[in-house]
């Protein structure tokens, strides 16, 4: 036991695995060679083997995907994939990208069976028949304030216990703060960001008498009769189909009425056909 604490995956062992585990070969021969998933990290290890690397994404069910660095052992483990996350998905020499279904889950030994929570990793004795496994807590999560822009977020953040990651506010709110949201070892966001909604309709954007008002992010005018658009500046438009007297002598009436400039002043004041 002391020998596998010391040296996390001797390589006799996986020279003993692959014959153990039939089903390892999928994984080996779906390895994606000169790729990475770019900015979706959970936690990254420095000295793991690429079979170690693997098993933690096994034991930690939010992870989806492993990219690993040979030349440095080190190793990524990802909350996404890549088709669930396309455009992060890229060319980067020198790396290994390995999807977690990929893998057999018996890799991860008593932890094959573990319950634990989606924010949690399972801590087992690797490569034993031990059934002893406990679950820790892995990360806090994919940050969910609203009004929170991930865009910003840089290569080397990751949302693992006491990792960090950079942060910026949703186009219509005004940012306080240094953007940085820090994973604090409770499993809990320390957001050192405020974003405030900008209410729009203080700079009345709403035209032709519509009124305004401010939703988070954004704002909506509602229009005056006739007007029509985002900011009400379009003339509504009568489908030449509805000739005036049609629209009279219907429900459809009033309705057209509270939208229609057009049928207000030629239809109902002039009672002349348009
Ligand atoms: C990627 O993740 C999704 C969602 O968890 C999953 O359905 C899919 O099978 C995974 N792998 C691939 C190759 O799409
Ligand atoms: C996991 O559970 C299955 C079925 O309950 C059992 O056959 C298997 O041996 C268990 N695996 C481990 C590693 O405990
Ligand atoms: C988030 O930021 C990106 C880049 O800065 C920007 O293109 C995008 O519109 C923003 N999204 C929201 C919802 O604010
Ligand atoms: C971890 O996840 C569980 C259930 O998904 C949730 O009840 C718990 O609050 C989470 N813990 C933290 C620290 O966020
Ligand atoms: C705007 O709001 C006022 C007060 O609630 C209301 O009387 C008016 O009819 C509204 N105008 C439109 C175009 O909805």
């Amino acid at each position: 036991m002391l020998l596998f604490q010391i040296f996390p995956c001797p390589w006799f062992l996986i020279s003993f695995l692959v014959p153990c585990y039939g089903s390892l070969q999928p994984g080996f021969s779906k390895l994606q060679r000169g790729y990475r998933l770019d900015r979706k990290l959970i936690q990254s290890f420095t000295e793991l083997s690429f079979l170690d690397c693997v098993i933690e994404c096994l034991v930690t069910p939010r992870c989806k995907s492993v990219n690993y660095f040979k030349g440095a052992n080190f190793c990524e483990i990802n909350y996404e994939n890549k088709t669930t996350a396309e455009t992060r998905y890229m060319e980067s020499a020198g790396w290994v990208y390995s999807e977690k279904e990929h893998w057999p889950k018996e890799l991860a030994g008593a932890c094959s069976n573990s319950t634990c929570e989606i924010n949690q990793t399972c801590k087992h004795k690797r490569y034993s028949e031990d059934k002893f496994f406990e679950c820790v807590l892995s990360d806090c999560g994919i940050p969910d304030q609203n009004g929170i822009n991930l865009s910003s977020i840089k290569r080397e953040d990751a949302i693992g216990i006491h990792r960090r990651i950079h942060a910026s506010c949703a186009d219509g709110y005004s940012q306080s703060g240094s953007g940085q949201l820090n994973c604090q070892s409770n499993g809990e966001w320390k957001y050192n960001i405020v974003c405030e909604d900008v209410d729009e309709c203080q700079e009345d954007p709403c035209l032709n008498g519509a009124n305004c008002t401010n939703t988070p992010g954004s704002f909506t005018c509602t229009c005056d009769a006739g007007w029509t658009g985002i900011v009400c500046n379009e003339e509504f438009e009568i489908p030449l189909s509805l000739t005036p007297f049609m629209i009279f002598g219907t429900n459809e009436y009033r309705e057209y009425t509270q939208h229609a400039r057009y049928i207000k002043c030629k239809g109902v004041q002039s009672g002349t056909e348009h």
